[in-house]
């Protein structure tokens, strides 16, 4: 018998290799600025922006986007979006100021965080924004006091599994309590206007959407038994990119949403919104870093690098796995990548495979659009990945 021997190493890096060159071969303007003098620095793809949107349009025609700005709020992002005619999906204050900006109308602006801070309520419905999502009766009687007319849709809890990014434990009601919130928003002089769910961000798994739409009709449904009728149904995010994996395309989860749509809302919603982030401009940057330092530490090799889960790279910390790639050739080994602060927990990856790196080496992290250069902060003094849009 022949033992197929499969090499986890050669299969992850062949597997960054391929991601790198196919963004470039995409791409080839791209292809002057991969040394750049100074580092860290994020190249990010308006074009590529613009064909994730209209592609999300084409497999979702009757679904309104609505961009959440959280995932990456560059005024040239915005501004690309907006003229594509993008909703926005805004959290703060200076969130809907660079949208608004932009000269987006307030119509095309929502809110889904479940909770607001207070100033941002009043700022935003000073300015024409009246709809918001809620999960609590308290969230309920801020609005009432200060947007006293606003349309609400409730945040249903849903199963975050298989999203690398879960989100649910944070937010979301179930099916009664969201009735019960509705009703009482109504009671409060707020129109009852819709449902909500995130299905956990860089969501590989259907059947979280699946139980969303299931769920958020079975509350439609009870909601027109009590009288209320609804007019909204907002899908959320969670739509994934590729980073150390193959990710399910736009395409495939749309075609599925599609089915339930049809199955669980015979007579579809009014009103229906999509609000991704990371499936708008995740896979559509790329980060470019310089190795700084190198050593073996008991049994382990690590290199160090000019950027760090502080300066950009935060989702590192959490469920991310970012993929590397660095231009040589030999033996791969394996590598723990730390990032540029004093900080212990200042780590970016572990058991990454790559050939033996030298100090002033490039390394190139793919799918670095989405998440990053929002979190950076200037800790310990070093910059925040430079963006460019070559
Ligand atoms: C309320 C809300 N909507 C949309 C998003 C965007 O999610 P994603 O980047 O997974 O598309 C988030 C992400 O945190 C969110 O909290």
């Amino acid at each position: 018998m022949v033992e197929e021997v499969v090499d986890r190493r050669r299969v992850q890096f062949e597997f960054a290799k391929r991601s790198f060159e196919a963004f470039l071969s995409e791409r080839e303007r791209f292809l002057p600025y991969l040394k750049p003098q100074v580092t860290p620095v994020l190249y990010m793809d308006l074009e590529g922006i613009k064909s994730r949107y209209i592609e999300l349009r084409y497999h979702l025609p009757q679904v309104k986007v609505y961009y959440a700005v959280k995932a990456n709020d560059h005024p040239e992002i915005i501004r690309v979006l907006a003229e594509l005619g993008s909703g926005f999906e805004v959290a703060s204050s200076e969130e809907l100021r660079r949208v608004l900006e932009m000269g987006v109308s307030p119509d095309r602006v929502i809110s889904s965080n479940p909770v607001k801070p207070m100033d941002f309520i009043e700022y935003a419905y000073s300015k024409g924004v009246d709809r918001f999502a809620v999960d609590s009766f308290t969230e309920v009687d801020k609005l009432a006091k200060v947007a006293k007319r606003s349309r609400v849709y409730v945040r249903l809890v849903v199963p975050n599994e298989g999203s690398d990014w879960p989100l649910s434990k944070k937010f979301g009601v179930d099916v009664n309590t969201a009735l019960d919130i509705l009703e009482y928003a109504r009671e409060k002089g707020l129109i009852p206007y819709g449902v909500t769910f995130h299905v956990g961000s860089q969501c590989n798994n259907y059947r979280n959407w699946f139980i969303g739409i299931r769920t958020a009709a079975e509350l439609w449904s009870k909601a027109k038994e009590r009288g209320l009728r609804l007019q909204m149904l907002n899908l959320g995010g969670g739509i994934p990119v590729r980073y150390t994996y193959e990710a399910l395309s736009v395409e495939d989860i749309a075609y599925y949403v599609r089915g339930l749509l049809q199955k669980f809302f015979p007579s579809m919603p009014h009103e229906l919104q999509i609000e991704p982030g990371r499936g708008i401009v995740g896979d559509q940057g790329i980060m470019v870093t310089r190795v700084i330092g190198k050593a073996r530490r008991g049994n382990e090799n690590w290199i160090y690098i000019d950027t760090g889960v502080f300066n950009g790279l935060a989702e590192a910390l959490g469920g991310i796995r970012y993929a590397f790639y660095l231009d040589r050739e030999g033996e791969l080994e394996e590598w723990t990548i730390g990032g540029v602060s004093c900080d212990s927990m200042d780590v970016v990856a572990r058991s990454v495979p790559l050939p033996e790196p030298e100090v002033g080496d490039y390394l190139y992290i793919l799918s670095a659009g989405a998440y990053t250069t929002v979190y950076a902060a200037n800790f310990n003094g070093f910059p925040v990945p430079q963006v460019v849009f070559p």
